[in-house]
């Protein structure tokens, strides 16, 4: 059997099939290269250019392969580009997904792996958070993947689909073996902003607000390893294919760090005492979200292996510079073959 990985050319994605691969299973990708890069797909897993909304090429890919499940990735998620941009995180993140949804349904693929997100749960009174509190998102984004949701629990109880609804908190890091990280050049992530700036990749770091009522007025966030986060997605695929009843799970460790405090970590790494300057709020942005992990521990079984945020730097500084230096060698033969 094969797993259908949409958006599996971008990070979390191309860290899923890397997973899948290395379980032995079957992949085929599904992307756009909106984001996404052709080099992040590792073989033998198939890429398929294109857009997993678009009902009629997803058809096909089922007519032609087996496919048992979907791991459905791709998505727009940047907060404030949500907020800026609203009706394109709709299109993408929900109207395209209902599309997806309909030809799963309607070739009968049995199980479905949905990428969500802790924006589902807003500004929550308490945190760690658990997944049955109250769902109120504080931006498009979060409101667009909680649609999706939704839609999955209703085609789950109309039409017997079993899904993992799996909420990450924030991803970080790199595989460890070197294979694969985040390649975005303009990501807007912390860390991954922290360790460029690190490198001397930007000329410094901008704290999107100081002021919030947290222990150092900076936002709190959850950081989760990606490759422990994809393990999470075959042990859930797992838990579907046995029987598992349609699941909903936080991704998260249930330790929260403060943006001073990754930057402290992403400085004593590094060891470079980069430029930091506190400006105002950034849109849509919740004051603390750290993951309750208790059902994620107890229904799948999941532990972490790289719950370390000095780990998860380290890791992502080494990408950093592997994406450094491949991009000066490609320039190098870039400007050779000219000569030549
Ligand atoms: N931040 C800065 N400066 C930067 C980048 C980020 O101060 O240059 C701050 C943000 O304001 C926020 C924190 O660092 O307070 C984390 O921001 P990220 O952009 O790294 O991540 P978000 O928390 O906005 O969003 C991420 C994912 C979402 C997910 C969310 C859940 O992108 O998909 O985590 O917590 F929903």
């Amino acid at each position: 059997m094969t797993v259908l990985v949409t958006g599996g050319a971008g990070y979390i994605g191309g860290h899923m099939v890397l997973a899948l691969l290395d379980a032995g299973e079957k992949a085929i990708v599904l992307d756009d290269l909106s984001t996404g890069f052709r080099s992040a797909v590792w073989p033998p897993a198939k890429l398929i250019v294109g857009d997993f909304g678009d009902m009629a090429l997803v058809e096909t890919i089922f007519r032609e392969h087996k496919i048992d499940a979907i791991a459905h990735f791709a998505a727009k998620i940047v907060v404030p580009e949500s907020v800026a941009d609203p009706l394109r995180y709709y299109l993408n993140n929900t109207t395209k997904a209902r599309n997806l949804l309909e030809c799963a349904v309607r070739h009968k693929i049995k199980h479905f792996i949905f990428s969500s997100t802790a924006a589902v749960y807003g500004e929550p009174e308490v945190n760690p958070v658990g997944e049955t509190v109250p769902l109120a998102p504080i931006n498009p984004y979060g409101r667009s993947k909680l649609m999706t949701e939704w839609m999955l629990r209703d085609a789950g109880q109309a039409y017997g689909l079993k899904y993992a609804i799996l909420r990450y908190f924030n991803v970080a890091g790199a595989d460890p073996k070197g294979r694969l990280g985040q390649s975005t050049p303009q990501a807007t992530h912390l860390i991954k902003v922290a360790v460029q700036t690190a490198l001397g990749f930007r000329p410094g770091l901008e704290v999107f607000g100081a002021d919030y009522p947290t222990r150092d007025g900076t936002c709190i966030r959850d950081y989760i390893q990606v490759t422990d986060l994809v393990a999470a997605h075959l042990m859930a695929l797992d838990y579907l294919r046995k029987g598992g009843e349609s699941l909903i799970c936080n991704c998260g460790y249930g330790k929260g760090f403060s943006v001073f405090e990754v930057i402290d970590v992403v400085k004593q790494v590094s060891g470079v005492d980069f430029n930091v300057r506190i400006s105002g709020r950034r849109a849509g942005d919740a004051a603390t979200l750290v993951s309750g992990p208790e059902r994620i521990k107890s229904v799948l079984g999941w532990t972490p292996r790289y719950d370390d945020l000095p780990a998860i730097v380290s890791q992502a500084l080494d990408w950093e510079r592997r994406l450094h230096n491949k991009s000066n060698a490609e320039n190098w033969r870039l400007t050779n073959s000219a000569v030549r």
